[in-house]
């Protein structure tokens, strides 16, 4: 049984007032190793998610607070970006693009595209957080406190895995914590930031600079007023595949709000040209790709299935990626795994726990098994 939605175009909003005085910066500039093997032939934000690649959300977001001018911040496959999004203009947007050479790290990504930025506030995103914040009310925060910089912040349940940031009551940014067993608070930099224009161009130009580790402290320390942006919208960094699954899933479904999803929510988005046998199953927010083919009696649920990929009969598929062309033969069983652009899993193979086969592996019938009845 399949619901769908059926992909369409993304049309740009119309009827946005414009946030005067600030353009944005995105940096799509980073390796995305946790990612590999899907990021070897593709950029981290340009996977497709949800039917379109993974920034078009965050720039349909960026669009609908009122923003016009996106710098993206590139380096690790950057002719990529241009391809597909030339000037911006389908999605009512200018967009500029700066390389670095050399990737630069996000503090060294945001002074190295300066020279591209006129207005005196910046929006400054990480190109991999999916998230329901509207930018708008973070420069809201920032100018309504004369800051610097204000960070976006948001509450995590287990602060343990990152390092956190506590803040006073009234909101101004006391320091940034390692991680550690018994963090102070649970709130943790989300990845987007209000900079003035002129705190950008103090960060030091030509090298490598983390702005969380470096640029960040360095202006607690010289006195700077450092704010926060508390908020508890929907939040996900897709920095890793069960991130980036659960991110494409939830937006099918609707529990990730974004402006660029093509199409209704629903339990399952097929491509043009994607064909689910009736006899099959697609849910839990799964993305069957264009001229993906998913045959009888086969299971994918929560699942993100690139173009031309295929599932064989009877095979189970959950919270599990089909690179382009990635083949899954019949009675085969995934689970959490990653399979690369062409890669093929045999027959009756068994790929569990967070499993990557590289792009054009090929994999027998029987070859990779978890459990010891074949
Ligand atoms: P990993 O290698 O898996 O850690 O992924 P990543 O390289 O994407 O790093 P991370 O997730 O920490 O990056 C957060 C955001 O900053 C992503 O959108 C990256 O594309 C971007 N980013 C990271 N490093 C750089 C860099 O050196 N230059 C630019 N321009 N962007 C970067």
């Amino acid at each position: 049984m399949v619901s769908c939605l059926a992909a369409g175009s993304v049309e740009p909003p119309l009827g946005v007032e414009p946030l005067l005085g600030v353009e944005a910066v995105v940096l799509v500039g980073g390796l995305g190793t946790r990612m590999r093997p899907l990021t070897l032939s593709a950029p981290k934000p340009m996977l497709p998610t949800a039917g379109v690649p993974f920034l078009t959300h965050l720039l349909g977001r960026i669009r609908a607070a009122g923003v016009r001018h996106v710098v993206l911040g590139t380096s690790y496959r950057a002719e990529v970006f241009a391809t597909h999004f030339g000037n911006g203009a389908a999605l009512g947007l200018k967009l500029d693009y700066v390389v670095e050479e050399q990737p630069l790290g996000t503090g060294g990504g945001i002074r190295n595209v300066a020279s591209a930025l006129t207005e005196p506030d910046v929006l400054v995103f990480n190109g991999d957080v999916l998230s329901g914040l509207d930018p708008a009310e973070v420069m809201r925060t920032h100018r309504k406190a004369g800051a610097d910089v204000t960070l976006h912040l948001v509450r995590v349940p287990d602060p343990r895995a990152f390092g956190c940031v506590p803040t006073t009551a009234d909101g101004q940014v006391l320091g940034f914590l390692e991680k550690t067993d018994d963090p102070p608070t649970d709130l943790i930099n989300a990845g987007c930031y209000a900079f003035r224009r002129e705190v950008i161009d103090s960060i030091p130009e030509g090298r490598a600079v983390s702005v969380e580790r470096e640029t960040f402290p360095g202006l607690l320390a010289a006195g700077a007023q450092v704010h926060a942006h508390v908020d508890s919208s929907y939040w996900l960094d897709l920095g890793t595949p069960a991130a980036y699954v659960q991110g494409s899933a939830d937006l099918v479904r609707g529990l990730a709000p974004s402006p660029a999803l093509p199409g209704p929510v629903g339990e399952a988005l097929l491509l043009p040209g994607a064909s689910v046998h009736p006899d099959a199953r697609v849910g839990g927010g799964s993305v069957v790709g264009a001229g993906t083919v998913v045959q009888r009696g086969a299971q994918v649920l929560g699942s993100v299935l690139m173009d031309r990929a295929q599932v064989g009969p009877g095979a189970h598929v959950q919270r599990s990626v089909l690179g382009v062309g990635a083949h899954v033969g019949a009675g085969a069983v995934l689970h959490d795994a990653v399979v690369g652009d062409g890669a093929v899993v045999g027959a009756r193979c068994e790929l569990l726990n967070g499993l990557r086969v590289w792009p054009g592996v090929v994999l027998p019938d029987n070859g990779v098994r978890f459990s010891a009845d074949v």
